[in-house]
């Protein structure tokens, strides 16, 4: 996809603020840290739109990205972030439960998982949690550039024991090398296009 305009439109705290427009949206989730708003600025090749860090917790809130005014990112507070009190913590999960569940925009779900790490049990939970209310769901392993080929090979086998996966439900991504981001700009497209 040629991108001619991406820009945020809303950093939403709340379902009120959503956007009340039909265009399609592909979420974003996984872990804090994961590599979900690199990903957004990677397929968009603008490293500036989405806020990142080296330090997990980043981002805060939903933050809505319109592409080409054809559809958006939703990029999501990650997971497992120590530091966010347990209150903060279930407030978010409500509101991404709650996003997940009523959003008649919602398209597809991309769950990120770190290549360099075992999924973690929250990856587990989402991941089934995703599967047993039927969402559209691509797996991507993030961070593959830092992988030799023995571990890639490993970290795809790790991926498909503990989440019981099929193989050619997993995508390989990499925000250094690029790997990864023609297939899922295809999967972008073919989601998008189906009403
Ligand atoms: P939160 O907003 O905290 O939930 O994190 P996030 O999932 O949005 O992660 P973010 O995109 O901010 O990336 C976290 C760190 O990982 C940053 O330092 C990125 O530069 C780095 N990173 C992300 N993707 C890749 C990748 O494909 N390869 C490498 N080597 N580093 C990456
Ligand atoms: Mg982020």
């Amino acid at each position: 996809m040629k991108i001619n305009k991406a820009e945020i439109i809303i950093s939403a705290v709340s379902e009120a603020q959503y956007p009340k427009d039909k265009l399609p949206e592909i979420v974003l989730l996984g872990r804090s840290n994961v590599g979900k708003s690199s990903l957004i600025n990677t397929l968009i090749n603008c490293q500036h739109l989405a806020r990142t860090s080296s330090r997990p917790g980043k981002t805060q809130t939903m933050n809505f990205y319109q592409i080409n005014d054809q559809f958006r990112f939703v990029d999501m507070p990650g997971y497992g972030y120590a530091k966010v009190s347990r209150k903060e913590q279930e407030k978010w999960g409500q509101m991404i439960e709650n996003y997940l569940l009523n959003r008649d925009n919602l398209k597809m779900t991309f769950l990120l998982v770190d290549s360099r790490h075992e999924p973690t049990e929250d990856d587990q939970l989402m991941y089934n949690w995703l599967k047993y209310y039927h969402l559209s769901t691509q797996v991507i392993l993030t961070k593959f550039d830092k992988l030799s080929s023995s571990q890639k090979k490993q970290s795809i086998k790790k991926l498909i024991g503990t989440l019981s996966i099929e193989p050619d439900h997993i995508l390989p991504f990499s925000s250094v090398t690029k790997e990864g981001v023609e297939t899922c700009w295809q999967i972008i497209e073919d989601s998008i296009s189906h009403e």
